[in-house]
């Protein structure tokens, strides 16, 4: 394919990208043991690049004992050993680029999985030695420090505290895991720790990966000094100071590391990205995304949400201005390995918090799935008109809903484990994807797969799908090979509908209009080319739950061989039956043009 060449040699290539998720351990495996490979991912570089995206996403694939699905890395240079080897890595890297996809990878800095040599090292060592100074090691509290150090607690719950036996066979320290305790945090104080994971940057850069994804980005350091300790809920964005001064989280001195990371990322042409997973609070995202850090910074704001076209303009507007202030784009996300799947979000109950939704109510879920499937495609369509990158999750474009009913004794995700009250798993999106119809694990491999399939899986296969008019990987299909076409600079203008606050609707620059109808009742289209819909149109009107995409002016499209072409024979009058509040707030960021009619 050479449809993304336009892409070729821009440092800018993120700023409005797709970004295709891999998890791979659930994608697809190659050689039969139930686990999703890079030989795997390499053989569906076709795929990918019949999708349209401009780049993947790799989740972790470096060993580890997958005690958080490979977020507890024990060696953060080399490929876990059931997922591949350097060399079939680089060969992954040579084919997406070749299908010009770019590669982003997952760093892992807050914490390392406990089989890392350092960790090792660091259990063998003495207390107070150079090897336990690289973690967070704290003597226990009570005559015979038999009391945890602090009453923190894990995100995964319950205590982020684990004590250790000492090589002598004795009760000993205990050392801080913000996460499982397989999952040992790194104490970013130590010069050690920098220069190592500067090392690992470098490592990946020089093998041509375009970017990274930075897990906790907001965690690494931590106020520890004169032997103050956190004594609380972590992870929990209500809680934390917004001022840079947390004893957890979003310290202002964490920006430092991301400078020394820039500083590495320039020296490659085009210069790396790194997109930051910081859940701070949303006034704290800009210098993560700076251009002076790591460039880009998750908005997740959109996964919290429900059907609430007020809610959603605020968010993107909000966001939009946000990005620009920080000289970075905003991203838009609704799917990824942590969160249930939207086409289920949306199908439940109305309710807004999905995160706690989910935990109480897994096995009594009652899920309209075409209702979801509907809001999802429209919502899907709409982010993907907007400005900015959007970063899409596996199985997404095949409208794969959770999986809920995943038996207690396949689970795998140490929420699930350490929380037992609780019932919080993200596996249900975690299950290996559909290739096939029918066979041993519907194509995803050979041999089964390591999270259970359930036997609705095929319907939503790939080959189900591939082709299939009216299919959702068609509609994805269709979204992104139009949106290329469309993609235009970052601006945008809101368009009012004072009748109908039910309706998200905005315009780019060259004249690419996405309207969304979040009501009950079909509403007039403005005049000119429909280019996408997410459902049929009714009667030529939008029905609910559905975003079309229309072409307003004599617009210029790129095609897939980068030739202009022009559709929207003339310039098309603005339907003023819609667009009753006709304010354009000139193509800037933010301007309130569709608020007043919420
Ligand atoms: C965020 C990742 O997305 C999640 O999967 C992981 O469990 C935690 N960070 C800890 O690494
Ligand atoms: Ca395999």
């Amino acid at each position: 394919m050479s449809d993304f060449t336009f892409l070729k040699g821009d440092k800018n290539w993120w700023r409005q990208a797709v970004v295709y998720q891999i998890y791979p351990r659930s994608f697809k495996d190659f050689n039969g043991d139930g686990i999703g490979d890079l030989r795997g991912i390499i053989s569906k570089v076709p795929y990918l690049s019949s999708l349209g995206i401009d780049a993947v996403w790799m989740s972790p694939f470096y060993p580890s004992a997958l005690a958080d699905g490979g977020y507890d890395v024990d060696d953060y240079r080399d490929i876990d050993p059931r997922i591949g080897t350097l060399a079939e890595f680089d060969e992954l890297v040579d084919e997406l680029h070749k299908a010009n996809i770019r590669l982003i990878v997952d760093i892992v800095p807050n914490h390392s999985g406990s089989n890392h040599v350092w960790f090792q090292e660091a259990l063998k060592a003495a207390p107070g030695s150079p090897e336990r100074n690289r973690y967070i090691f704290r003597d226990g509290k009570g005559e015979n420090g038999e009391i945890r150090p602090s009453e923190l607690t894990s995100h995964f719950g319950p205590t982020a505290w684990t004590r250790i036996t000492e090589p002598d066979g004795s009760p000993g320290q205990w050392y801080m895991h913000l996460f499982a305790s397989e999952q040992p945090d790194w104490n970013w104080d130590n010069p050690e720790v920098r220069a190592d994971f500067e090392k690992t940057i470098k490592f990946w850069c020089d093998r041509g990966v375009d970017g990274f994804r930075v897990d906790v980005a907001h965690a690494l350091i931590k106020d520890l000094a004169n032997g103050h300790l956190p004594e609380r809920s972590s992870y929990d964005v209500e809680v934390m100071k917004d001022d840079g001064t947390d004893d957890l989280f979003d310290r202002d001195e964490v920006h430092e590391i991301y400078a020394s990371w820039r500083r590495i990322f320039n020296e490659y042409d085009p210069p790396r990205m790194g997109v930051a997973e910081a859940w701070v609070h949303a006034n704290r995202r800009p210098p993560y995304a700076s251009e002076k850090g790591l460039g880009q910074s998750f908005n997740f704001d959109m996964l919290g949400t429900g059907w609430d076209a007020k809610e959603v303009k605020r968010i993107a507007k909000y966001n939009l201005t946000a990005a620009e202030k920080s000289g970075s784009s905003t991203t838009w996300v609704q799917d990824n390995h942590d969160v249930i799947r939207h086409v289920t979000r949306f199908g439940l109950p109305e309710v807004t918090n999905f995160f706690d939704w989910y935990g109480k109510n897994r096995f009594r879920a009652q899920v309209d799935l075409g209702l979801g499937t509907a809001r999802a495609n429209a919502f899907t369509a709409m982010l993907l008109a907007l400005p900015g990158s959007s970063y899409i999750y596996q199985g997404e474009e095949l409208g794969l809903p959770e999986v809920l009913d995943i038996p207690a004794e396949d689970m795998q995700d140490p929420q699930f484990f350490r929380n037992p009250d609780l019932g919080l798993s993200r596996d249900g999106c975690r299950v290996p994807l559909p290739w096939e119809r029918t066979g041993s694990s519907f194509g995803f491999g050979s041999n089964g797969s390591h999270l259970p399939q359930p036997a609705w899986f095929g319907g939503y296969s790939v080959e189900a799908e591939d082709g299939v008019d009216g299919s959702n990987l068609e509609f994805y299909r269709r979204a992104l090979h139009t949106r290329r076409g469309l993609l235009t600079d970052e601006s945008i203008s809101w368009k009012n509908h004072l009748f109908n606050s039910k309706i998200v609707h905005f315009e780019r620059a060259n004249g690419w209009q996405s309207i969304t109808n979040f009501g009950e009742k079909p509403v007039p289209l403005p005049k000119g080319e429909v280019v996408l819909t997410s459902q049929p149109l009714v009667g030529g009107k939008l029905g609910p739950n559905t975003t079309a995409w229309i072409v307003s002016v004599p617009a210029k499209l790129t095609s897939d061989d980068g030739t202009l072409i022009t559709i929207g024979a003339a310039a098309a009058m603005f339907d003023s039956s819609v667009d009753a509040g006709g304010a354009v707030d000139g193509g800037g960021f933010g301007g309130d043009g569709g608020a007043s009619a919420s």
